[in-house]
């Protein structure tokens, strides 16, 4: 089989959540170029409809979808317009997240802490576990794909509640890969390096980030397509044995911060 075929998604219908901007829009996009429908979900609604209209360009289906990841009925609701619009969903990606503010862990207060915890680890599973419920009922081989960091296996000071969420994100990508194995849905993550993008700009771009560039063994921050390999892989039949597992993109940091 030709690799074109083999990380072929024609046919698929995938739901990106944070498709608004940054990395969720990298990878909606490299999903609608390789053949998928794609539901665009997050809560600014008019990035979303001007993302759609510049897919549907370039010849993709799309659908915008306003929703907010920590509210149980945008969830659900989110779900039902994706499969009204596109059909029964194959393909999750759990994308969303925020950064924590920059504070020492002493200084965390518990809203902040919740705030951080329910987009980047509560979410994950609330959306693995509805998109897991549908392909289970409607009896498809489905793929989810959750977004996990480098911070998941190793920590920064003042990243307590973020860190800790990405290494949930490892652990339930593990945990939920275990249980739905034997039905068909394969649930993996990919963990990025540093990518310049709304989460990170100002931080990337001061001081600190001449010194994170630094450590990095490439020298490089990530850049557009660095992460598709990953997600093509992980989304498409090419990754059709793999499902528990993280895959590092990240320039070679990960060695640094364990270094
Ligand atoms: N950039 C990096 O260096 C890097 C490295 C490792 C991991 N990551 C991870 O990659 C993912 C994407 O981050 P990014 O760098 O692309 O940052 P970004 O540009 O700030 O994008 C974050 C996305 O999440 C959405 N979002 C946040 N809270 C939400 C909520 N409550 N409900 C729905 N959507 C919500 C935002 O949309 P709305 O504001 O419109 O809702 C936005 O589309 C995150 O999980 C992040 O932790 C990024």
């Amino acid at each position: 089989m030709k690799a074109a075929d083999l990380f072929s998604l024609k046919g698929k219908v995938a739901l990106v959540t944070g498709a608004s901007s940054g990395l969720g829009q990298q990878f909606a996009r490299a999903l609608a170029d390789n053949g998928a429908a794609v539901a665009l979900v997050a809560r600014r609604a008019e990035r979303l409809e001007t993302f759609k209209a510049e897919l549907e360009k370039s010849g993709a289906k799309a659908v915008a979808i306003e929703a907010d990841v920590t509210k149980r009925a945008d969830m659900v609701a989110a779900f039902d317009k994706a499969e009204k619009a596109l059909g029964p969903l194959t393909t999750l990606v759990n994308n969303a997240g925020v950064a924590q503010a920059a504070l020492r862990a002493t200084d965390v207060s518990e809203e902040e802490w919740r705030r951080v915890l329910s987009v980047d680890l509560d979410a994950v599973f609330y959306w693995s576990q509805e998109a897991a419920r549908r392909m289970l009922a409607a009896g498809t081989k489905g793929a989810i794909v959750n977004i996990a960091s480098v911070l998941g296996f190793g920590a920064h000071k003042g990243v307590a509640a973020y860190a800790t969420a990405k290494a949930g994100v490892v652990q339930v990508t593990r945990a939920l890969g275990l249980e739905l194995a034997f039905k068909g849905v394969r649930v993996n993550a990919i963990a990025p390096g540093w990518f310049v993008t709304e989460i990170n700009d100002a931080y990337l771009n001061g001081e600190a980030g001449v010194a994170l560039k630094r450590s990095i063994p490439m020298g490089r921050f990530g850049q557009e397509g660095d992460l598709t390999g990953a997600l093509l892989l992980l989304a498409s039949d090419a990754g059709a044995y793999m499902t528990g597992t993280t895959i590092v993109v990240d320039g070679g940091q990960i060695s640094a911060l364990n270094g």
